[in-house]
């Protein structure tokens, strides 16, 4: 029989599913595959019952269904379970076969997956997929990388079932070499993190500073959600808000305040050290998460430190105001620090990432999809190689329009004992970006002084390093200069 198949998936988890029924409704014929096989059965009997989709029960059975060049996706736990099926595949594939990991693998892995893969004449995607279960079913965005060889043949499929915006714009595109794909992808889930605490310390401010209700809140990210913050996490924020449990009361009350993550908020950041970036804002979402996981501590130290009253005085209206200037403010400078991020990564890694592209593949479809990405794609539209999105003359207004509210914001939530780590971490950003002299100057005066660590001069030329003698009491070798 001629094999028919466009594509396999292997994976039948909730993404797994749900793209392949995408695929299937944008006229592909789909390949499941899992490794316990009932779930095959299950699948192809009940979801993906009336569908193209054929179930298979071996690799070997799978990959004969496909057509050449052969395309097998791997919606698996990222880890073990990826390298575990590549070597499976290397074994049932051919030279010219793709195979794609669509989890969410650490960069380096995929760095390294991609040059073995080739090694054995295969091509290799390492690819970013974003929006959740929905997402998958309705059109994710999807950010790959990996082999460019392989682009050509996974772009119809990828493009045909991403999300789309304005005229049909597919938001997936080809990213780039190697790991480019996922550390975009990373990089999207750490704005996600720096996101999601802005809207939960705005939440905090409101609740507390506000002792508004969450019907109230309801309203106020309702109508946020019709101007700049025009977001999904805004939206689903709304709608949280106003879904009551069975006794009709809020069900956000009711859950409880420690939050999880699954580690790519930490990888970002842990790359942002390595590549000497400061995404501060996201830095503080990932330490939050922890603060927050420290429940029992927590309910100790409020016995002995809670504040007296965190209570706002003021026009609750236009404080409602000054905490969507702040929370715009921050997110302004978190997307900055995202971008500054990608921007040192590319270089590193020697890939040519396309900021307005993937401000584009961000645009719809994924988590952190918002209007704000919108101008985000003008701004590189303009400046395809803008250093700091701050700069652009939309931001730079944007910025300075919010300016009062924010450190209004900060400065009360501070004074009332309301933690805004991520609104503050932002303002302390902006200050010192925007700082023409800072106190380093000291700071390398004390390396120099303790370590003979030597220091630059303002009235030399750059890279001439001088030590002083502090103390009249060391000697005369200063220690080598370099910066990590
Ligand atoms: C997406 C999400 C997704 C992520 C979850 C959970 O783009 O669809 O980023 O990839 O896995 O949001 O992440 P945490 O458990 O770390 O919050």
């Amino acid at each position: 029989m001629e094999p028919k198949a466009d594509i396999a998936l292997i994976g039948l988890a909730v993404m797994g599913q749900n793209l392949i029924l995408n695929m299937n409704d944008h006229g592909f014929t789909v390949v499941a595959y899992n490794r316990t096989t009932s779930k095959v059965d299950d699948f192809v009997n009940n979801e993906a019952k009336g569908t193209k989709v054929i179930g298979a029960h071996s690799l070997a059975e799978m990959v004969a269904l496909l057509k050449r060049p052969r395309r097998v996706m791997l919606m698996v736990k990222a880890g073990k379970a990826v390298d575990e099926f590549i070597e499976q595949l290397l074994g049932v594939l051919e030279p010219g076969d793709i195979i794609i990991d669509g989890g969410n693998s650490l960069f380096e892995d995929t760095i390294r997956r991609t040059k073995y893969v080739e090694s054995k004449g295969l091509l290799y995607i390492g690819t970013g997929v974003s929006g959740g279960e929905e997402g998958a079913r309705r059109g994710p965005s999807i950010m790959p990388g990996g082999s460019p060889a392989a682009w050509e043949h996974v772009k119809p499929i990828f493009q045909a079932i991403s999300a789309k915006v304005g005229e049909n714009v597919p938001c997936c595109d080809w990213v780039g070499e190697g790991g480019a794909g996922h550390y975009v992808k990373m990089t999207h889930n750490g704005i996600e993190y720096g996101d999601m605490q802005l809207t939960c310390e705005a939440y905090h401010l409101m609740k507390d500073g506000l002792g508004m209700t969450p019907d109230e809140m309801h309203e106020v990210f309702k109508e946020w959600n019709t101007g700049e913050l025009d977001s999904y996490l805004v939206e689903i924020t709304r709608d949280i808000l106003a879904k009551k449990d069975d006794d009709g009361t809020p069900l956000v009350d009711k859950i409880l305040d420690t939050a999880g993550q699954k580690g790519t908020g930490k990888w970002t950041v842990i790359s942002s050290q390595d590549m000497g970036i400061p995404i501060t804002l996201i830095a503080e979402a990932v330490y939050s998460r922890c603060v927050s996981a420290m429940k029992d501590q927590r309910v100790q130290a409020a016995k002995v430190f809670k504040p007296k009253n965190p209570k706002f005085s003021g026009d609750r209206k236009q404080w409602v105001n000054d905490i969507r200037q702040a929370l715009y403010a921050s997110k302004i400078i978190s997307y900055t620090q995202g971008y500054m991020l990608m921007r040192a990564a590319a270089k590193q890694y020697g890939w040519n990432l396309n900021n307005g592209g993937i401000a584009l593949m961000w645009r719809g479809g994924c988590i952190i999809r918002s209007a704000f990405l919108g101008d985000i794609k003008k701004a590189f539209d303009k400046k395809p190689n803008l250093d700091n999105l701050l700069l652009d003359p939309f931001f730079k207004k944007a910025i300075k329009g919010c300016a009062r509210s924010w450190r209004k914001v900060v400065a009360t939530a501070v004074k009332k004992g309301i933690p805004v780590p991520a609104f503050s971490t932002a303002l302390a950003f902006f200050d010192g970006i925007r700082s023409e002299r800072l106190p380093a100057n000291l700071l390398q005066a004390q390396r120099d002084y303790f370590g003979a660590h030597t220091y630059e001069r303002v009235d030399k030329p750059r890279g001439e390093f001088f030590h002083t003698n502090w103390t009249g009491t060391g000697g005369r070798v200063a220690s080598s200069t370099y910066t990590v």
